[in-house]
């Protein structure tokens, strides 16, 4: 061969190696769990991060990577609790944690969950939509972005996300089990919702379409 040649092969072979080898490490913990007794995310979180509606597990795909991290945290420090999630946060190192955070992040929003945009009149849409003045409740729109795309590493994506894990969060802040977050603005929120308020704007925001789904690019 001569010196040119093996110099292509040499590149070309490394530039092979580097098709995104990044993610086919990141997806190891996601697919396979790790030997330190980590489960694989995907047997709840579904095999995309698409997550498991019917069963409260939220979806990850297309949520920002810092935002996934930050909860990470806040499952291993007690911050935020769930008999199934945190005993598994707790196995993760703070490298892995940052890594699977990524992957999720990076694989964007699952396409397809939902065609239409619900009806805009329910008593969740206009919670979500136009909030409720009168008692100081802010459009949730207004921090989650238009059509509950999510905005930023601090507000997360809603659009198609499981309605049992919403209404579990509001619980959550409700009762005190998930830590107030960003300037306490959640719990505030939570605080101002009865029990058919959360059903609604869960239902909602389960059923918006997720196809322009991604936070994953923003700052
Ligand atoms: C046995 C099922 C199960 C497995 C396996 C699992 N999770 Fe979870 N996960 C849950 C449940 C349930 C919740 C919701 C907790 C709650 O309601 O507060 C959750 C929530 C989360 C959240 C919070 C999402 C948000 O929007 O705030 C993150 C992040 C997360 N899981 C990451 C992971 C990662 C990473 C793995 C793999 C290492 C993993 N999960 C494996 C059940 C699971
Ligand atoms: C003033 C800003 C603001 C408004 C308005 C707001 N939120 Fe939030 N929301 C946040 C922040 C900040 C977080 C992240 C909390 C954290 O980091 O723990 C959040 C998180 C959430 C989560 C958790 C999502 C997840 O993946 O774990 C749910 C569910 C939620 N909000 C529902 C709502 C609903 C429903 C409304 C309207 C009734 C609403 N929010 C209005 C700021 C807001």
């Amino acid at each position: 061969m001569s010196p040119n040649l093996t110099l292509i092969s040499l590149i070309s072979l490394a530039l092979t190696g580097m098709i995104n080898p990044a993610l086919a490490d990141d997806a190891t913990i996601a697919l396979h769990g790790n030997d330190r007794g980590t489960p694989a995310c995907m047997s709840c979180h579904g095999a995309h991060g698409e997550g498991m509606p019917a069963n409260g597990f939220p979806r990850l795909a297309g949520q920002n990577a810092d935002y996934l991290q930050a909860q990470l945290v806040a499952l291993t420090n007690g911050q935020r609790f769930n008999a199934m999630m945190t005993p598994i946060a707790k196995t993760l190192n703070a490298d892995e944690r940052a890594t699977v955070a990524r992957y999720y992040a990076g694989l964007g929003s699952p396409a397809g969950i939902n065609a239409a945009v619900p009806e805009t009149n329910s008593v969740g849409a206009r919670l979500a939509i136009q909030g409720r003045w009168p008692q100081g409740l802010p459009a949730c729109i207004q921090c989650h972005g238009a059509m509950g795309v999510g905005v930023g590493s601090t507000f997360p994506a809603l659009a198609g996300q499981s309605s049992i894990y919403i209404e579990n969060q509001l619980r959550a802040w409700q009762q005190g089990t998930r830590a107030p977050g960003p300037l306490g603005l959640m719990k505030v929120i939570a605080s101002k919702l009865s029990a058919t308020d959360i059903h609604d704007v869960a239902t909602y925001f389960s059923a918006l379409p997720t196809s322009t789904v991604s936070t994953r690019n923003q700052p």
